[in-house]
């Protein structure tokens, strides 16, 4: 993952590069060392300083300088273990066609082994040129990363595309670039967040998912290669970058969603939290206050991993157990009962651990009887080791 990672940040002369800054910033803050080169031209619009004083080390444009003697273009090349063009100008993304090399960044580019990512930002004109369009066809052809510039208003005041791409959508293609691929040819179908059950226009049953565990799954698992889709009941979190992405309210319709798809899938990790009832009847117009008490009648929803179990075949099938008592001996219940290949547990009274926080602390129970404790972490690294349990499975031919 990004902490202790190292990035060549390039910064070319157009409008966005004032965006470069944020974007060195946003990367010093995952605890990614980055050496900024600059262009000439580039320093026309943001000062090599700026990027000092947010990276802590010189921002690099001269070819020729003894300043820095260790840090020359080869050096530079060999330093990140991503390097990153963002604002990337017509002019750089030709001379990298052409594999031109007259100035320090496209140099350090011609020499570079490590994945190149480039951002291109400029006119709309400019950018559908056929010129251009050839000579990012012949980047991606050759391996490059191109992270697709936005379509809206534009600094020369027009509006098309040429806008530089979002800068978390930046973040993320190098998070994946530097990801090994070890899932690729997967089809992963995750499953997140609560499920709203209604018993009027107005009022519904929940519980406390935000979504992030679901989501950390469907984020990680796309890094590694695998083609996702994310089933997501109602959470206020972001769509992560390039999944096939669902949403749904109640647990019928994630049983709809999920059971039209398991046919195409090779995975299905369900972090859903799904309620196991919803009102029996919904009321077409908002129940009015009356003296007493209100009861509302409640009746079983589907048990979706269940029937997901039933039909199992040769995927991998991943349930979560989210338990107030008795975590391990409930968990294995569910995970035979249900035919899971894998259950993670986590424990409602553990602080750092279930709902809502950006950590989990779980232990993930085998059909072997094996329990695989992962102490606190970001529900990143926690989907990470989810996932690595999915990748024995497969290498294994278990499934
Ligand atoms: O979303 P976060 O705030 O990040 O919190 C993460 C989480 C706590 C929701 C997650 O880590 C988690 O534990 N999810 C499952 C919670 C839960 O519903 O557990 P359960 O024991 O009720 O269900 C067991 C399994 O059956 C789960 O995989 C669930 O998705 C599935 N299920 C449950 C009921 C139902 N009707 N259909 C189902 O498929």
């Amino acid at each position: 993952m990004a902490a202790g990672k190292k990035a060549v940040l390039g910064v070319t002369g157009g409008i966005a590069a004032y965006k470069a800054a944020e974007l060195a910033r946003l990367l010093v803050k995952k605890d990614i060392s980055v050496m900024v080169v600059m262009t000439e031209n580039a320093k026309e619009f943001i000062t090599p300083l700026t990027f000092q004083t947010l990276t802590g080390h010189p921002a690099f444009s001269d070819l020729f300088s003894q300043e820095h003697y260790d840090l020359n273009h080869i050096s530079l090349a060999a330093y990140g273990d991503v390097i990153v063009v963002a604002p990337a100008t017509a002019n750089i993304i030709g001379k990298m066609a052409a594999g031109i090399a007259d100035d320090l960044l496209s140099t350090v580019l011609l020499a570079a082994r490590a994945p190149v990512l480039v951002c291109p930002a400029m006119n709309d004109n400019m950018y559908t040129h056929p010129a251009v369009q050839n000579n990012i066809r012949i980047l991606q052809n050759r391996g490059v990363h191109i992270v697709a510039p936005d379509r809206g208003e534009l600094a020369c005041k027009t509006a098309g595309i040429g806008r530089l791409a979002e800068l978390e959508a930046i973040v993320e293609a190098i998070e994946t670039a530097w990801t090994d691929k070890d899932l690729a040819g997967e089809k992963i179908l995750v499953t997140a967040g609560p499920t709203r059950e209604p018993f009027d226009p107005v009022r519904f049953i929940t519980n406390y998912s935000s979504g992030k565990m679901g989501y950390a799954l469907a984020t990680m698992a796309r890094r590694r290669g695998a083609e996702v889709i994310l089933v997501s009941g109602p959470t206020v979190l972001p769509i992560p970058y390039g999944v096939d992405f669902i949403p749904v309210e109640s647990a019928v319709e994630m049983r709809g969603a999920v059971m039209s798809r398991l046919e195409t899938v090779t995975v299905v990790i369900k972090a859903a939290a799904v309620a196991d009832y919803r009102p029996a009847v919904r009321a077409g117009n908002k129940i009015k206050k009356k003296r007493g008490p209100l009861n509302i009648d409640l009746e079983k929803n589907p048990d979706i991993i269940a029937e997901i179990g039933a039909k199992k075949g040769k995927r991998v099938v991943v349930g979560f157990a989210m338990e107030s008592e008795n975590l391990l001996a409930n968990a294995k219940a569910k995970l035979f009962a249900k035919n899971m290949d894998l259950i993670v547990a986590n424990d409602l009274h553990q602080d750092g651990a279930g709902f809502q926080s950006d950590t989990n602390i779980i232990k993930i129970l085998d059909l072997q009887g094996g329990v695989e404790t992962v102490p606190l972490m970001d529900k990143l690294d926690i989907a990470a080791r989810i996932l690595d349990r999915v990748k024995a499975l497969i290498y294994a031919g278990s499934r």
